[in-house]
């Protein structure tokens, strides 16, 4: 049994592979996570009294606790999941996410140096590689051209990460992934805000013409993803995930009021995001043919199911509306609504 560090695991796409992970492999986990206002531990209630899970909280910010809980674990891997993840709030105030997305991320390759034999895996983007043409498809080679704080973060993480690699030859592996959706996300992103909106019959915010273009995978694809680039990537390689669900924004929204039952004039047009990427877009043949890897969920079962657990959980999303939640959603979404 291989012992994995994650970190964020507490998030949406960390406690997804998290579960996976305890439910489908024989391996142990600990889950460092400093419980940000995106970390809950109710999305991994389902694993309460697991005797092979261990959480510990804290940040991998904080090199002293990374490199002690390092040496104590001697884990095979890393996963690194741990990020300020939402665009929106990058361009709002960025610097926490360069303190958690670089300078947390180079705290943990330093500290991975030290133990013998650790694979590190980092959770990247295809932000990194900024708006696609129509047509257009990025390949792991492409450059990088990210354009909101969040992505440039990522792609500065990337780097570091390419960099320990080259430098001191830690065995890495870097994950870029299309957007994800699923149960457990929080309700700042465009699906599950959608949802969360459309069941309070609050207005849905659409940003500029709703035209832009977003390639969508389930959180579960994702995580068995990872877990595989994890146990069989190439060394310093870098590995596309995606499934080429490519859909214009505004047909996700409707595809959502139609689950719900709920009339398109809850839609708003809103001033949109600045320098708002049009397109994402990713070739994901490399996982395929180097580690067999094949999406499992199709998008209108996933989003049935996704629209069927917000709905049946409302408990979870209010909880989650606090005071921060609020505060945030005034002002991202004050003036614009
Ligand atoms: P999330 O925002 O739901 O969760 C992030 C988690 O990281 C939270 O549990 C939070 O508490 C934790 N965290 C934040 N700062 C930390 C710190 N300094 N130390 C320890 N823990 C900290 O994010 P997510 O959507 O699950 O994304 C996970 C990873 O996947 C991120 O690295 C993100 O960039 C990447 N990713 C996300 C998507 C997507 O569509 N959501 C797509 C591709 C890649
Ligand atoms: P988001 O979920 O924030 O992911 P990302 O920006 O990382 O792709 O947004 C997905 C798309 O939905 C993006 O084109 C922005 C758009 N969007 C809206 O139109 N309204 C919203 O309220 C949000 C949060 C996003």
């Amino acid at each position: 049994m291989a012992t994995i560090l994650v970190t964020g695991g507490a998030g949406f796409i960390g406690s997804n592979f998290i579960k996976y992970v305890l439910a489908e492999r024989d391996e142990q986990i600990v889950n460092l996570d400093a419980l940000t206002y995106a970390g809950n531990l109710a999305n991994l209630a389902d694993i309460d009294g697991e005797p092979r899970y261990r959480f510990v909280r804290g940040s991998i910010g904080d090199s002293e606790l990374v490199d002690s809980l390092l040496r104590e674990l001697q884990p095979d891997y890393l996963v690194n999941f741990a990020a300020e993840t939402h665009v929106d709030r990058s361009i709002l105030s960025p610097t926490a996410f360069l303190e958690t997305n670089i300078l947390g991320t180079q705290v943990l390759l330093q500290a991975a140096r030290a133990i013998e034999g650790l694979r590190f895996t980092q959770v990247s983007t295809d932000e990194v590689y900024g708006s696609a043409d129509n047509g257009e498809r990025f390949a792991e080679d492409a450059a990088y051209n990210p354009t909101s704080p969040y992505a440039a973060s990522k792609a500065s993480a990337d780097l570091m990460v390419l960099a320990y690699h080259k430098t001191y030859g830690l065995d890495t592996t870097i994950t870029r992934c299309a957007n994800n959706y699923g149960p457990y996300q929080f309700p700042e992103k465009l699906i599950p805000l959608m949802i969360a909106n459309a069941l309070e019959d609050k207005p849905l915010p659409v940003y500029g013409d709703g035209r832009q273009v977003r390639s969508w995978i389930h959180a579960e694809d994702h995580a068995r993803g990872i877990y595989l680039v994890m146990k069989g990537g190439r060394p310093g390689e870098i590995y596309n995930i995606d499934c080429g669900v490519e859909k214009y924004n505004l047909d996700v929204v409707h595809a959502i009021l139609a689950l719900l039952d709920k009339p398109a004039t809850l839609i708003r047009y809103v001033t949109d995001r600045p320098a708002h990427d049009r397109r994402y877009a990713i070739t994901w043949d490399k996982i395929e043919g180097e580690l067999g890897w094949t999406p499992r969920i199709d998008f209108e079962t996933g989003l049935e199911q996704t629209v069927a657990w917000y709905r049946d959980n409302q408990p979870w999303v209010r909880r989650i509306q606090d005071k921060s939640y609020l505060s945030y959603y005034q002002e991202q979404y004050g003036q614009r609504l």
